[in-house]
């Protein structure tokens, strides 16, 4: 089959890595007899020295026709003026809000050889393998009124956490499906104690719940989750939650799996039920590292592993995404490690050194 991938690499580190995981992505398409039509697009930092927006209109439209598309990171210190009239970051959320990627999946697993790698005590880790599902287009991320204004008392500014019935019910169906497709137990987090979204988020997934009898529902609230995800992450399996929780959630977890360079993403128009595939944009959940940025050190494995969940989300190629992963975990049971993960008696790796080790494991 042929497929057209649409490739936006970024600022910071995201060329670095996405060049590995396009890289992975030809060596399989290679392996496998599939095509990947390749094109690249600015978004972010980059676009907004180049083009003057974070985001064109003709790039959105581009990457629109992509059967998926690979992204990076986007931001970096040289646009952080909080004054400034957009940000690199206004590309990836409008890329998200266009075109509809309403389920964000981001898989934490700990891998054997790294349960020593992590902060966190090896008998905790033992095991791990939670899916967080994050709402990704909606809550205070879009809600208005936004805005910031002087008021005779000073500045004044002003987000809003806005749902609605419809987008809270497609999400959790993401929630529960994935569930059931996995040890069937679903956490759902919220603020119920405090905030009217997430009453009416829990209202919701109780209502649903009746239609998935084999799926054990479980509230949560979202403090008591971050507590309980490094003192018992086994105990999770399918954790679902509104944006701005499920984006704190998924940093925290990555100190279980080691390193911010490990966890992978896939964005999602539609609800993955039995192996269907969807429009799907992919990238890690790290940002662009601007204090490693450069210098060839960027761990690639969160995109190599993105490219994996494209594979078998966007495209049907679930064997060939098990192929990946399989050799993202070969390479590391043979103890390569880039700096991110490396512990005094390893020689660290660079950025492309750990791609080729990928590459080697994969053929
Ligand atoms: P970050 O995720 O970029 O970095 C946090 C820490 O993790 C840093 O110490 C960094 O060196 C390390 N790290 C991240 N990815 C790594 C990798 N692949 N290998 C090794 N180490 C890695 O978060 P930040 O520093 O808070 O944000 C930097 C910029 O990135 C900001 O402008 C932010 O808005 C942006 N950001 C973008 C995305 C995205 O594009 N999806 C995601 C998060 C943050
Ligand atoms: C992420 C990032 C983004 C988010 C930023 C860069 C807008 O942190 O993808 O996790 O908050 O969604
Ligand atoms: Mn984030």
């Amino acid at each position: 089959m042929d497929f057209k991938i649409a490739v936006m690499p970024g600022d910071g580190i995201g060329p670095e890595v996405v060049a590995q995981g396009v890289a992975v992505l030809q060596a399989v398409g290679k392996a496998s007899g599939h095509a990947f039509e390749l094109s690249y697009h600015d978004v972010g930092g980059i676009s907004i020295d180049r083009h003057g927006t974070a985001l064109r209109d003709e790039d959105l439209d581009a990457v629109a026709e992509a059967d998926a598309i690979l992204f990076g990171s986007v931001g970096g210190p040289k646009w952080d003026d909080p004054t400034a009239p957009t940000r690199p970051e206004d590309g990836l959320l409008a890329l998200r809000k266009r075109l509809g990627l309403f389920a964000n999946l981001r898989p934490v697993k700990v891998f054997p050889a790294l349960v020593d790698a992590s902060v966190l005590k090896p008998s905790v880790l033992h095991g791990v393998d939670v899916l967080v599902v994050r709402e990704l287009t909606g809550g205070i991320y879009y809600g208005r009124p936004r805005g910031r204004k002087q008021t005779k008392r000073g500045w004044s500014a002003v987000d809003t956490m806005r749902y609605s019935e419809a987008e809270i019910r497609r999400v959790l169906q993401v929630g529960f499906e994935s569930a059931r497709e996995r040890r069937k137990h679903l956490c759902s987090v919220d603020k119920a104690n405090v905030l009217e979204t997430s009453r009416l988020w829990r209202r919701i997934a109780t209502e649903m719940a009746e239609e998935y009898p084999d799926v054990t529902l479980e509230h949560m609230l979202v403090d008591t989750c971050a507590m309980q995800l490094v003192q018992r992450p086994t105990r999770f399996d399918v954790i679902v939650a509104e944006n701005t929780f499920g984006d704190i959630l998924t940093d925290e977890a990555a100190v279980l799996s080691a390193s911010m360079g490990l966890l992978p993403s896939a964005s999602l128009a539609g609800v993955p039920v039995a192996g269907a595939t969807t429009m799907g944009m992919y990238e890690p959940i790290h940002g662009s590292a601007p204090d490693i940025a450069g210098k060839g050190i960027a761990n690639p494995i969160a995109t190599v592993l993105s490219v994996a969940l494209m594979l078998r989300y966007s495209l049907g190629l679930s064997e060939e995404g098990a192929m990946i992963e399989a050799a993202v975990e070969t390479v590391l049971q043979e103890g390569h490690r880039t700096p991110d993960l490396a512990t005094e008696n390893d020689t660290a790796l660079g950025t492309e050194d750990m791609g080729a080790r990928i590459l080697d494991a994969l053929s």
